[in-house]
């Protein structure tokens, strides 16, 4: 299967990318073929609600998106990758998925299989909720085929992610697709 891992950190090196490297390890492992997609360090701009694709594109801008957008067309599981920012995803994060407005039927229609992959700093009962809960009606409206989710606690910096048991779950996650 095609797995596509959409990135969106300004940490190259940083507490979700480590998470995401320990899910890509298992999925080559079980035999996928897994690509990257770093939205934090490309040319993406924000969704300009000026509505030129009236929702099933193309889209006026060109930057990156529109190669994004072919990458998730033709993969059969994208995993969404994030730090927790403010209790969501990073503004990154955000922006494909506002992007997702340009082709948002032939999205839905596809069914695509998604998982999540989240680092925070916190370790409170309540820290993922929000993020969980966005992520999950994204699913529901988009009718993507959830997977799985890593949501990362603790995980505020590489060496405190590393002492965790998220990579290892991570690394499980990947292997079990
Ligand atoms: C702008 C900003 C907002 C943040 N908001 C939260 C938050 O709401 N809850 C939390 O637990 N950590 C929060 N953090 C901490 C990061 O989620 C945490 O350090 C994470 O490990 C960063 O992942 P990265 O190395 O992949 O960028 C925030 C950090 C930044 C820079």
């Amino acid at each position: 299967m095609k797995i596509l891992v959409i990135e969106s950190s300004p940490h190259k090196k940083g507490s979700s990318n480590l998470l995401a490297e320990n899910f890509i390890r298992g999925a080559e492992e079980a035999g996928h073929e897994v690509s990257i997609f770093d939205t934090a360090h490309c040319n993406l701009h924000p969704c300009m609600g000026c509505d030129y694709c009236g929702m099933s594109g193309p889209c006026c801008q060109k930057d990156d998106m529109a190669k994004l957008q072919e990458m998730i067309l033709r993969t059969d599981m994208a995993v969404f990758v994030t730090p927790l920012y403010y209790f969501g995803f990073s503004a990154q994060l955000k922006t494909v998925i506002d992007r997702f407005y340009s082709f948002n039927g032939k999205l839905a229609a596809k069914g695509l299989k998604t998982g999540l992959i989240v680092a925070a700093w916190d370790d409170n009962s309540w820290t993922m909720k929000d993020v969980r809960a966005h992520y999950e009606t994204l699913c529901q409206y988009l009718n993507f085929k959830d997977q799985g989710q890593i949501l990362g606690t603790g995980c505020g910096t590489v060496s405190m992610t590393a002492r965790t048991k998220f990579p290892q779950l991570a690394y499980e996650f990947g292997k079990s697709i």
